[in-house]
């Protein structure tokens, strides 16, 4: 272990286990991915909302605080998407360790990214929620002018345009929001992730 002068310190830290109590909840890792537009960054907001509200502590990772952040020197190659998403899995391992219920929202275009992140977090944490608005809703939308662009050229490799999204092999749920409300995206997924992330509380939930 020393053979590279890095000693880890995690026996004398205080394990994930105990964290968990502290917090009354399991931690996992909501894993949304989908094309740019598609209602993820909307999901993860009003999940992590309603996750509140039930009072469990939530992080969420998303373009706004990673890629202009941490991942500020990364663009939109194959490499650099790589790179992006095994900081970000990374990341929220750390916030997983921590005890605290991790959503990310990023587009992560392919099974090469995703299994990646998959295998970092670790299987039995991983949840993947497919948000699979189609295309020409998503541009549609065009909610930041960013398919137009792309259209007329002005940006390269873009998701969907200039550069392929690979649909999930196995998520374990998918929402399309052409067809769906925010609210019934939100229970959707708590369906599922509530078993996962309830401990002793008693929690009862609904809008
Ligand atoms: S990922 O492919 O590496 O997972 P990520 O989710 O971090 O992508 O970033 C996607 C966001 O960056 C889009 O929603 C859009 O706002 C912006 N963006 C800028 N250039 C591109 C591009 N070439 N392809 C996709 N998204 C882009």
């Amino acid at each position: 272990m020393s053979d590279n002068n890095i000693y880890p310190i995690f026996s004398r830290m205080q394990i994930r286990n105990d964290k968990e109590g502290l917090l009354g909840q399991h931690s996992i890792m909501i894993w949304l991915t989908g094309l740019s537009g598609s209602g993820k960054s909307t999901i993860a907001i009003a999940l992590e909302k309603e996750l509140f509200r039930l009072g469990f502590l939530c992080r969420i990772l998303d373009g706004d605080n990673i890629r202009s952040g941490i991942n500020n020197n990364l663009g939109f190659t194959q490499e650099d998407r790589i790179e992006n998403i095994r900081r970000i899995a990374e990341i929220g391992k750390l916030f997983i360790d921590s005890g605290i219920i991790t959503i990310s929202a990023f587009i992560s275009p392919n099974n090469e990214v995703r299994n990646l992140a998959r295998s970092i977090i670790g299987e039995k944490d991983f949840v993947e929620v497919f948000i699979s608005t189609p295309l020409e809703v998503c541009e549609g939308r065009d909610v930041k002018g960013l398919y137009k662009k792309a259209r007329r050229g002005e940006i390269q490799h873009f998701t969907g345009i200039s550069a392929p999204f690979e649909r999930p092999e196995n998520p374990a749920i998918e929402i399309d929001t052409t067809a769906m409300s925010v609210e019934e995206s939100v229970k959707k997924i708590m369906d599922v992730i509530l078993p996962l992330i309830s401990t002793k509380k008693d929690v009862e939930w609904g809008f």
